[in-house]
């Protein structure tokens, strides 16, 4: 797609960047980078090195999540009715006590074994759709409640999980401030696991050759960088000619969560927050895993109130890029696993 710009726009646009010095107090964060032709474009593989890549998501694996699980954005759960969720193979419903504040539990119902799904939610306990059931903490021995908590953005839950320490709560990135920005909440789900979800992401050189619909000019600054923590220059697209380029760095909190952070250039403070959570073996074993990506877009430009404003109108934009990447990299992180559950390894 070719987008074309305003002319008053392109006018303000002053001369190309280089590629490590975003200009953060430019009047337009657009800059002449005209797209390498495909057949000039240089390939990443010499720099993409597997060890390297392999070091990082190694410390990645080694961070201890708690126990806690991303179960989808706040908004997805409302005051009146539970919602269910499949993790690690248990269902678990949840829903809302009157502060407004996340409820969890087993998704079945002790009874006779309904799923908790969609059943009324009243004096803070959910009735169960069967025979009506109340069920809430402190109800029943045989049905314990789960730790759970809404972040403002995302919905967790902590479950006892195989080789997790549990944690009082989750890992939360820093985030920029709520009132300075506005979040967009997209899912997806593959056939991976959630660490070929994380292990794509830390694999940052693929951007340019795999999505050059979306990057360009990237290069990994490598004196900057260490195992766990990658910091990129990147160009984001938004025409053929123009793009926007920023510093970004990756990290991983925990071992199923990666956060890109913008540390310089337009949207200075904004975070892509990427959440793999595991759905379920099948019998066969295959795995599925749900991808909750929340970008927390963020600006000092003094038209971000006015971009805030609109952020119904531009969510709907914000989140089809977001998809259109996650088709790409649901591919990488499904042949990732596929070798995988084929006994076969490359490059480490
Ligand atoms: S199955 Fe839930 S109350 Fe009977
Ligand atoms: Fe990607």
């Amino acid at each position: 797609m070719t987008l074309r710009l305003p002319r008053d726009l392109i006018a303000r646009i002053d001369r190309p960047a280089g590629r490590h010095a975003p200009e953060r107090r430019s009047p337009n964060p657009l800059r002449l980078m005209p797209e390498e032709p495909r057949d000039r474009l240089a390939g990443t593989w010499r720099q993409a090195r597997p060890s390297r890549i392999h070091r990082s998501f190694l410390d990645a694996q080694g961070r201890n999540p708690g126990g806690w699980h991303v179960v989808g954005a706040s908004t997805d759960v409302g005051g009146t009715r539970s919602v269910t969720r499949t993790v690690g193979g248990r269902e678990v419903v949840l829903w809302r006590a009157g502060d407004g504040s996340l409820m969890a539990g087993p998704g079945t119902c002790p009874h006779l074994g309904a799923l908790l799904d969609d059943c009324e939610v009243m004096h803070e306990r959910v009735y169960c759709r069967w025979h009506g059931l109340a069920l809430g903490p402190g109800v029943r021995r045989d049905w314990l409640t789960y730790p759970a908590q809404d972040d403002g953005v995302l919905l967790w839950v902590r479950l006892p999980t195989d080789g997790e320490e549990p944690t009082d709560t989750p890992a939360l990135p820093v985030r920029p401030p709520v009132d300075a920005s506005f979040a967009t909440v997209v899912t997806l789900r593959g056939t991976c696991e959630p660490s070929d979800v994380i292990a794509n992401r830390l694999d940052p050189w693929h951007g340019t050759w795999y999505h050059p619909y979306a990057f360009s000019h990237l290069t990994v600054d490598d004196a900057a960088s260490t195992d766990d923590r990658l910091v990129v220059d990147v160009a984001f697209r938004v025409t053929r000619r123009y793009a926007v380029p920023v510093r970004a760095e990756f990290t991983c909190p925990d071992a199923r969560t990666i956060v890109m952070t913008i540390v310089d250039g337009e949207g200075e403070g904004s975070v892509v927050e990427t959440h793999a959570t595991l759905v379920s073996h099948d019998r066969s074993g295959r795995p599925t895993t749900v991808v909750t990506e929340a970008t927390i877009a963020h600006s000092e430009r003094k038209g971000f109130g006015v971009a805030r404003s609109l952020a119904p109108l531009l969510r709907p934009a914000v989140a089809s890029t977001a998809r259109r990447l996650w088709v790409d990299d649901l591919a990488y992180a499904e042949r990732r696993w596929e070798l995988r559950d084929r006994g076969e390894t490359y490059g480490y």
